[in-house]
This record gives C-alpha cells, sequence and structure tokens, in this order.
C-alpha cells in the first residue's frame, strides 16, 4: 500500500463513521511542539463531528472537525506524524510510516464495537456502571448486584477518571517485564484496587503493584481483600513514604492526597527510581505557604486565604517544572470536578528523558527566588537538577 492509498483507506473509514477512538503520534520534527493527537467521534447539536486532541508539552486542546473538512485535516496529520493506533468497528489498525512514507499497515479484525457519539462522561466510563466488579462490590462503591450505591458515585466517578489516567499512560510503560508499580499513601486503596483491576484483569498486563500506608489497620484490611480477590501480584505493606527506600527500579508511581511534602519525597523517590510514569494528586501543603515572601505579592499575600491557595498552586507548577526539568514530560490537570473537592489537580509526568535548557533553568530560578522558595523537592533532586 502506497501513502496516498493509505490515507483513502484511512479515510474511507471515517466518513464511514467506524472510528472508535485513534492516535497518532511520533512527530516528524523534534520541534513540533504537538505531541499526540487523539480522535474520538463525537454528535453537536445532531450533526457528527470528530474531535482532535492535541497535547501539547503541558496543555491540551481541543478542535471539533466536521466530516466535510475531515479529508484535509487527514492531509495535515501526516505531514506532521508518522503513527497512528486506530480503533474502529470492527478492526484494529496499527500504522506506521517511514520518514519517506514507506508503509507499514496492520489490521486486526475485532468482535463488534459500539462507537459512542455522546458527550456526556457517564456513558463513556471505561468501568462500566451497570457491570459488577468483584473489587468494588468488595470496597462497597456497588451493592452485591453491581449497582453502583447512590453514596458512592462520587468515588466511582473518581476511580474511573484515575483509570482514564492510567489508560493514557499504557504506552510508556514496559512491555518486556514485569511492571512495578507503587502507590504512596494508598489508604483505603479503592484507587489501587482500580490501577489493579484495569492493568491486570482488564489488560492482561504482567505487573506487581505495592500499596504502602501509615495505617496499620487499614493497610491489613487492604491486604485481606487483597487475599479475598486473588489479587496475587498486588500487596499492602505499612511504612512511611519518608523512611521507603527498598525498591532499585521501579516504573509507575502513584501517590494520591499523601500530605505536605509526603508528595515530594514520592516524586524525588521516582525520579531516582527512573519511573516511567507518575500521577500524583497532592494534598495540604504547608512548606511553601510559610517561605513565600514576596513584596509586589502582598496584596494577595496579605489574606491568608488567598496566600494559601497561592501556596498550593505555586507548590504544584513548581513540582511539575522540576519534573521537567530532569527529563519528564511534565502537566497538571484536573483530577475530577472542584465541587467534589479542592485536591484536584493531578500532576502527570511521563518520562521522555528530554534535556533541560539554560533558558528553562533560569526560569524555574527566577520564579523560585521571586517567592523566596526553597522547594523541598529541589533540594531531594539537586544532583539531578544543574
Ligand atoms: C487522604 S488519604 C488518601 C488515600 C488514598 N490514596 C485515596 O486517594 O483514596 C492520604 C493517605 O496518605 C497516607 N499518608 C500520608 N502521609 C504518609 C506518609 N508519609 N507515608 C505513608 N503514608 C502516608 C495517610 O495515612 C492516608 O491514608
Amino acid at each position: 500500500m502506497d501513502f496516498q492509498e493509505m490515507k483513502q483507506q484511512l479515510l474511507q473509514r471515517l466518513l464511514d463513521k467506524e472510528l472508535v477512538t485513534a492516535t497518532i503520534s511520533q512527530p516528524r520534527t523534534k520541534s513540533n511542539d504537538i505531541k499526540r493527537v487523539k480522535l474520538k467521534p463525537i454528535e453537536l447539536k445532531g450533526i457528527y463531528h470528530i474531535q482532535l486532541e492535541y497535547q501539547y508539552e503541558r496543555i491540551l486542546k481541543h478542535e471539533n472537525i466536521p466530516l466535510t473538512l475531515i479529508e484535509t485535516t487527514l492531509n495535515e496529520l501526516f505531514e506532521q506524524f508518522r503513527q497512528l493506533h486506530g480503533e474502529f468497528t470492527n478492526e484494529n489498525i496499527q500504522l506506521q510510516l517511514s520518514k519517506k512514507n514507506k508503509v507499514l499497515w496492520k489490521v486486526e479484525q475485532t468482535a463488534k464495537k459500539v462507537v459512542n457519539l455522546s458527550h456526556n462522561r457517564k456513558k463513556n466510563y471505561l468501568l462500566d456502571p451497570e457491570t459488577a466488579y468483584p473489587f468494588l462490590i468488595r470496597l462497597g462503591v456497588q451493592s452485591s448486584d453491581g449497582k453502583v450505591k447512590k453514596q458512592k458515585y462520587d468515588k466511582f466517578k473518581q476511580i474511573n477518571r484515575f483509570i482514564e489516567f492510567i489508560h493514557d499512560s499504557l504506552d510508556y510503560l514496559p512491555t518486556d517485564r514485569t511492571i512495578r508499580i507503587l502507590d504512596f499513601g494508598s489508604g483505603k486503596s479503592y484507587l489501587t484496587f482500580a490501577l489493579y483491576h484495569y492493568l491486570k484483569i482488564e489488560q492482561g498486563l504482567d505487573i506487581r503493584v505495592t500499596g504502602l500506608d501509615l495505617k496499620k489497620e487499614v493497610i491489613e484490611d487492604c491486604a485481606q481483600i487483597s487475599k479475598d480477590l486473588n489479587y496475587d501480584q498486588l500487596e499492602f505493606l505499612v511504612g512511611d513514604i519518608n523512611d521507603y527506600n527498598d525498591e532499585t527500579a521501579v516504573d509507575m508511581v502513584v501517590t494520591l492526597h499523601a500530605c505536605d511534602v509526603a508528595t515530594d519525597m514520592a516524586l524525588a523517590r521516582a525520579v531516582k527510581w527512573g519511573a516511567k510514569v507518575i500521577l500524583s494528586v497532592p494534598c495540604c501543603q504547608h512548606e511553601l505557604n510559610s517561605q513565600l515572601q514576596s513584596t509586589p505579592l502582598d496584596i494577595m499575600l496579605q489574606h491568608g486565604l488567598v496566600k494559601e491557595r497561592f501556596a498550593a498552586l505555586a507548590t504544584d507548577s513548581i513540582r511539575a517544572e522540576i519534573l521537567s526539568l530532569v527529563g519528564y514530560e511534565a502537566q497538571l490537570l484536573e483530577f475530577i470536578d472542584i465541587e467534589n473537592t479542592p485536591k484536584n489537580i493531578l500532576i502527570r509526568a511521563y518520562y521522555t528523558g528530554k534535556k533541560q535548557t539554560v533558558v528553562q533553568k533560569a526560569r524555574y530560578n527566577a520564579f523560585t527566588k521571586f517567592l523566596s522558595a526553597e522547594p523541598f523537592l529541589e533540594k531531594e533532586l539537586k544532583e539531578y537538577i544543574q
């Protein structure tokens, strides 16, 4: 198949409304600000569109294209990118282009998939609210007949959102060995069980997961649930993030609401272990709040409430920036709706090995100097930040 025919084949499938989801990646030039583009069909005012989600280093942008314009868009995309993984109603397609547009085209026939055009997140859940999942029943999120309990619907939404992040990280995880995952401050471990269910049971991946928390009784409960569910590669340990250093290499580090600098300690460990994926939802933050001093900001900082919120946002921005400086593509994303909890920022970092630039380092120094900030994470990672 040649390049033109390949585009024609894809175009036909798009025009026939067979797209379920696709990711176009591998920019032809390193200078391309867009790293990958996700495609999915949506209906807007009753008209079929294809939504493009452009992933930049730090932000996502969306564009909705009607089918009448999709050919031009497709041509533009393949001028910029060389790879596509696509799910269509009856097949999965993997496409790889050489620099000179030689086409490698692999099609795998699949069972018929349903195309969901809804904008409504409820219908797009990776865990189906109508399906009974043993771990959700055991954790009390679903009743024994598999219905999500009314009072647990927010938790169900949070679990689903988290699984979306896990799903999006799949490309960064190794495929040639057991994937090692640590969840720091796992608490009641709803998300740890969800992660295990999704990667091990649904995706069939070879993983080993450890949940760590200070609370002995909670950890004992989780270990019992794991045993009852026969989750033989999911263990729970009692311990302090600050003291835990039993590993040499870890592929994914998760921290959800680990308090204060425990989040930074977990991030530092993750970097030192060479984790490919970091997903971290920070909790309360006191460190920067006590350091903050910046006369031009006095109008804000004189108000305790504003100072606290500003300190939390500045801390997360600093965390993301430090991760970028040490070779990660780091983004701050909304975890769940702000009405459910104000602690709704998720730091997502994928290791790319990209070297820090002098400009980036100078920008970081200027920011921390302006705020009189001396971040714990910077101190922990000083040998990685030149
Ligand atoms: C708010 S809970 C969140 C639990 C769970 N990750 C979740 O999102 O549902 C925070 C947990 O982090 C644990 N934690 C806080 N600091 C810790 C530390 N230094 N070492 C280990 N666990 C810690 C607490 O015991 C608590 O269970």
